[in-house]
């Protein structure tokens, strides 16, 4: 089957190599010049594990290309992707306006059947509002149709996410429609949940929400762990064989990062309250993310009281392991803290440092490491931001050797209290007891 995905972020792009590795005839376009050229020559601008191999692969067996030409990419498919960014506006409500403008481009241009399918993150009742577009603009009076197909991809595991997906969810309003997806999908053997535009589109801010929540509310219950002495790791535990609990997305650490919960959780709220509801609980949900960095530094201010002048390492600054994505990572906001009130950082992340030094260039008081090592020259405490498998193998006593005092911060519980304790630090953790004489 001809499909054409319009924006190749994140989503776009793993949606194209996707499609083309089920065999369909892929055109992905976007109006970034450099990035279409860059992923034409098989060179991808994002990070994303097996990406690059997928995109090379299919390049090669010409089941996928790019351009920069909307017209071109809405002359080709008969399935159309809108995977152009929804950014959250003042307030959090989504911003439409880059929907908006494909869905109008393409009721200009299209000359046949086209099934338009919402594929970024939208509001319920987005589809109907395309649909209006497209009836205005739909100049060659041609059957389109709008549907919803709401992705579920994790960074780090995107790939591994689309093929091997829990659910794929369609929102559709025609037998026709539904076949396509079918066809579309076929030859991957996840469940299909046929409903409606609306239905799909609540699904997908639903599902985030609830992830985003769960995230929250053991958070929450870390802090309950550290003023009564308790192990929120053996709370969370306990909680999760309950099959009704479930076992994931209860690690307590420095809250939720990334290009979706945040914007997904607010863009939630505002929906409720534009439909006339309560849904304060998502506030709350934000709030309990929010405070996790003042929480976070609150423990550095245990052990250093003044951070003027001072050394401090940062293990990790991406939103978390597996990507180069730094979108609302909690690293950011301490790392701005910290320089606000005169602290000297060295900082290390496998992927995401030249992300970050767009925001934070380099300078006197902010150096970027060549590995953790480095990073933790002449420190005077490390802070584990993100849990990069890089960061559990770590040779302490060669790490003692070179640091000034011995104090870790640990954001994501990635290591044990009792080995901190042997190898003589004081060492935050989350929800659980520190370690505050050596
Ligand atoms: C999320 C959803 O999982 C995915 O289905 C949706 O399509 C996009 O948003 P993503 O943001 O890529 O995916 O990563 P995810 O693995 O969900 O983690 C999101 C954030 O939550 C990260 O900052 C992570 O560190 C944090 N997290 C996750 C926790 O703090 N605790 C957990 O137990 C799990």
């Amino acid at each position: 089957m001809k499909v054409s995905v319009i924006g190749v972020g994140y989503v776009g792009i793993i949606t194209a190599v996707s499609l083309a590795e089920l065999g369909h005839n892929v055109l992905g376009m976007d109006d970034n010049k450099e990035k279409v050229k860059s992923f034409s020559k098989g060179i991808s601008p994002i990070y994303e594990e097996g990406l690059e191999e997928a995109l090379n692969k299919n390049i090669k067996e010409g089941t996928l290309s790019f351009t920069d030409s909307i017209e071109v990419a809405i002359s080709h498919g008969e399935v159309i992707f809108i995977c152009v960014g929804t950014p959250s506006l003042p307030g959090g409500k989504a911003d439409l306006s880059f929907v908006e403008r494909v869905a109008r481009e393409i009721a200009k241009n299209a000359k046949e059947y086209k099934l338009i399918v919402e594929k970024s993150t939208v509001p319920v009742k987005t589809s109907e509002q395309i649909l209006k577009t497209i009836k205005l603009y739909n100049k060659h009076g041609v059957e389109l149709e709008v549907a919803s197909n709401p992705e579920f991809l994790r960074e780090g595991t995107a790939l591994q996410d689309f093929f091997e997906a829990d659910r794929i969810v369609i929102g559709v309003s025609s037998k026709k429609a539904e076949n396509l997806f079918r066809e579309l999908y076929k030859g991957i053997d996840s469940p299909i949940v046929v409903t409606d535009p609306n239905t799909a589109e609540i699904i997908k801010h639903a599902s985030n929400s609830f992830l985003a929540m769960k995230i929250s509310f053991i958070n929450m219950v870390a802090d309950l762990c550290e003023n009564t002495g308790a192990d929120i790791n053996k709370v969370a535990e306990g909680m999760g064989f309950d099959k009704r609990i479930g076992k994931s997305f209860l690690n307590a650490g420095i809250g939720y990062g990334g290009s979706c919960f945040p914007k997904d959780v607010r863009a939630f709220n505002q929906i409720g309250k534009e439909n006339g509801l309560d849904f304060s609980l998502l506030k709350d949900v934000d709030k309990i993310n929010i405070e996790r960095v003042e929480r976070f530094i609150s423990k550095l201010r245990k052990a250093h009281w003044v951070f003027k002048d001072k050394v401090f390492s940062l293990w990790g600054l991406a939103f978390k392991p597996g990507t180069d994505d730094i979108r609302e990572a909690p690293a950011l906001k301490v790392m701005e803290i910290l320089l606000n009130e005169g602290a000297i950082l060295r900082v290390y992340d496998p992927k995401a440092m030249e992300n970050v030094k767009k925001i934070f260039p380099p300078t006197e008081k902010l150096y970027y490491a060549q590995d953790p090592y480095d990073a933790a020259k002449d420190s005077e405490a490390i802070l584990l931001i993100t849990e990069w498998d890089e960061f559990k193998s770590i040779d302490f006593s060669k790490i003692k050797d070179m640091i000034l005092t011995n104090v870790l911060i640990d954001g994501r519980n990635l290591y044990s209290p009792k080995k901190m304790k042997e190898e003589g630090f004081i060492y935050y953790p989350v929800g659980k007891p520190p370690i505050e004489e050596i």
